[in-house]
């Protein structure tokens, strides 16, 4: 299968395995039976691949697909994706139409974009599907839980045009060791949501539980269940590690490019910012922080080459890193691995996220654009 891959992409690919998401899928199945999906998969699937990994998910049964922003969701409509999307930032009014033609569902957090949605609905003929955000605690977007009724009546007044399929709120915490304040949230948000027991309504849908909470908190699992990085084989935090295994769905490769024999004295890369101690041979990588290996690995990244781990010298550039290997050998076209495994030996996004001071989400996310996502085990391929 490496031979396999390597011939898959010329200089540095991010490779996906859906096989690995389909795992983690199950694992979310198992922690919220029954429960309905929001798959989170916003920015670039985490960095996994928009289009792909929201038609994957679609074909294994998620109910919605979770972006952040109406540009994301229209690029899974253009993939021909058609189950219900739910954006869960902010939009502006002149986006409106957009997603009532493309059918993307609001997130609604204020009075005040209710309205604007309700008479766009009213000139398009339509009702659309909203889902209210109260905020319980994160301090983002979202009308405050002691509020919440406000946003509550002012949808029930726009009925005619306003369909609420869900109460939704966003954890703070829950991937700290202290779940104190996330059981405070809770709280907040099932006090706010008992408006429609109280006053005899139908309740919409409610959901609040990320991934640190599908893993952790099961009586917040309420309705619906809106994972993301789970999905793609990493935990929240530390917090949560011993529940369950998952499987890290994304390798990020790159094809070694040039050899040369590093002369004792000779410093590397931009600033001079490391000096070889003595002969040494080194590789240079086709792949830099325009690819998302950031510029803060510089000096203190690894990467594994054939079977063996080797330290990244001098400063990481735009489009090349150079790698110490020391007494050992490789190869033009021999694949070096930034993120994942080889023989014996792994490299995580947790990894860099150490080094860098950062979580494995920024690292995943950060893998830009110009790097090609292949996509492994497909079942419908
Ligand atoms: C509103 C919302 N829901 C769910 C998620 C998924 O969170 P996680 O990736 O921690 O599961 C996010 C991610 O930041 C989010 O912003």
């Amino acid at each position: 299968m490496k031979e396999n891959i390597s011939q898959l992409y010329h200089r540095a690919a991010a490779v996906v395995d859906l096989a690995c998401i389909r795992h983690n899928l199950r694992v979310v199945r198992q922690k919220a039976p029954g429960r309905k999906i929001i798959a989170m998969v916003k920015a670039n699937a985490y960095g996994h691949g928009l289009a792909q990994i929201g038609a994957h998910l679609a074909t294994e049964g998620v109910d919605y697909l979770g972006a952040a922003f109406i540009e994301e969701a229209l690029e899974l409509r253009r993939a021909g994706i058609s189950i219900p999307i739910i954006t869960s930032g902010p939009f502006s009014k002149f986006q409106i139409g957009l997603f009532i033609e493309n059918q993307i569902d609001f997130t609604v957090a204020s009075v005040d974009a209710l309205q604007l949605i309700s008479e766009s609905a009213a000139f398009y003929k339509k009702r659309v599907n909203v889902h209210l955000k109260v905020d319980t605690g994160m301090m983002r977007i979202g009308i405050r839980y002691s509020n919440a009724h406000q946003l509550f009546e002012a949808a029930l007044k726009a009925e005619k045009h306003i369909n609420v399929v869900s109460l939704f709120s966003h954890f703070a915490s829950a991937d700290s060791e202290d779940l104190s304040f996330a059981h405070l949230q809770l709280e907040r948000f099932l006090e706010a949501a008992s408006f429609y027991e109280r006053h005899r309504l139908p309740k919409p849908l409610l959901q609040i539980a990320n991934s640190a909470a599908i893993l952790r908190i099961p009586e917040s699992l309420l309705d619906m269940v809106r994972p993301g990085i789970m999905l793609y084989g990493y935990h929240p935090s530390k917090y949560s590690e011993a529940e369950v295994q998952l499987l890290p769905a994304l390798s990020f490769r790159a094809k070694v490019m040039y050899f040369k024999v590093i002369l004792k004295g000779s410093a590397v890369s931009y600033g001079g910012t490391w000096t070889a101690p003595k002969n040494c041979r080194a590789v240079t990588l086709p792949v830099g922080y325009g690819d998302g290996y950031s510029r803060g690995l510089s000096n203190k990244g690894q990467v594994l080459l054939n079977g063996r781990r080797y330290p990244v010298i001098g400063t990481v550039c735009m489009d090349q890193t150079v790698v110490n290997i020391g007494d050992g050998e490789a190869f033009n076209g021999d694949e070096a691995i930034l993120i994942g495994k080889q023989g014996d030996e792994v490299i995580t996004a947790d990894d860099l996220a150490a080094q860098l001071g950062t979580i494995n989400y920024e690292v995943l996310t950060g893998i830009s654009q110009r790097v090609p996502r292949i996509f492994l085990n497909n079942v419908s391929n």
